[in-house]
């Protein structure tokens, strides 16, 4: 496969929520790639945040930005349909959250966007080869999920390599994503494991610039895979 452009994906959990659409819209402007767009249920994970109706408000709006969807809802069929109407580019889901795995990435992939697995610190990776040719992102959690600001747990990074050995098999493009605890001093790291794909909440919009903060992300990330 050839070398995946890096995409830094600002998660909306750490934006201040009463001027959402402007911070959407300053984070894209400061060199983001993509809105990483955080859903909780109080269910699946012990927190609640926003549900489908805020994403098609950004779309009304005017915002044509490419969108990942990370559900951590259960049961998660009926909101990857909802999601699906405001033009996502991916939805990832739970394997934890869903009892038919490969029918909720069916109709992910099935609904014109792509189709994301997601493993928590402690899921087993025997799942992912299983649905391997319905896939296309795996995003490895390096927090348990639920809220933002927590510690980058750092045996992600060895998930991170192992994950991408199994992906590198597949015969179609598969993006890894990192979500959790991601920082300018902890980026490369997870760019050297293999992570192409980087979700960054507190470490975005807790700082006073931006685009400064994205600029040396990407530096990180060139430092760490130059060859
Ligand atoms: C955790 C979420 C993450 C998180 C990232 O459940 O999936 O996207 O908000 O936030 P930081 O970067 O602050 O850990
Ligand atoms: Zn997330």
């Amino acid at each position: 496969m050839p070398l995946m452009e890096p995409i830094i994906a600002p998660s909306i959990l750490a934006a201040d929520f009463s001027r959402l659409g402007e911070e959407v819209s300053n984070v894209l402007r400061a060199g983001a790639d993509m809105i990483h767009f955080d859903v909780m249920d109080n269910h699946y994970v012990p927190n609640l945040s926003v549900g489908p109706l805020v994403l098609q408000s950004l779309r009304k709006a005017g915002m044509n930005d490419p969108v990942d969807v990370h559900l951590m809802v259960k049961p998660v069929d009926r909101l990857v349909e909802e999601f699906l109407t405001s033009q996502p580019t991916y939805i990832s889901v739970h394997p934890e959250a869903t009892e038919h795995l490969h029918r909720t990435l069916a109709m992910i992939r099935a609904g014109d966007a792509k189709a994301g697995l997601v493993l928590n610190p402690a899921t087993p990776l025997e799942v992912l080869e299983e649905v391997l040719d319905s896939i296309d992102l795996v995003l490895i959690m390096s927090v348990n999920p639920g809220f933002g600001g927590q510690s980058f747990i750092p045996s992600s990074l060895t998930k991170l390599a192992r994950v991408k050995s199994i992906i590198d098999q597949a015969d179609h493009e598969i993006r890894l994503q990192i979500d959790g605890g991601i920082k300018p001093s902890n980026i490369g790291a997870a760019a050297a494991a293999g992570a192409d794909t980087f979700v960054a909440g507190t470490a975005i919009f807790a700082s006073p610039d931006y685009a400064a903060t994205i600029s040396e992300m990407r530096q990180q990330i060139t430092l760490a895979t130059q060859v």
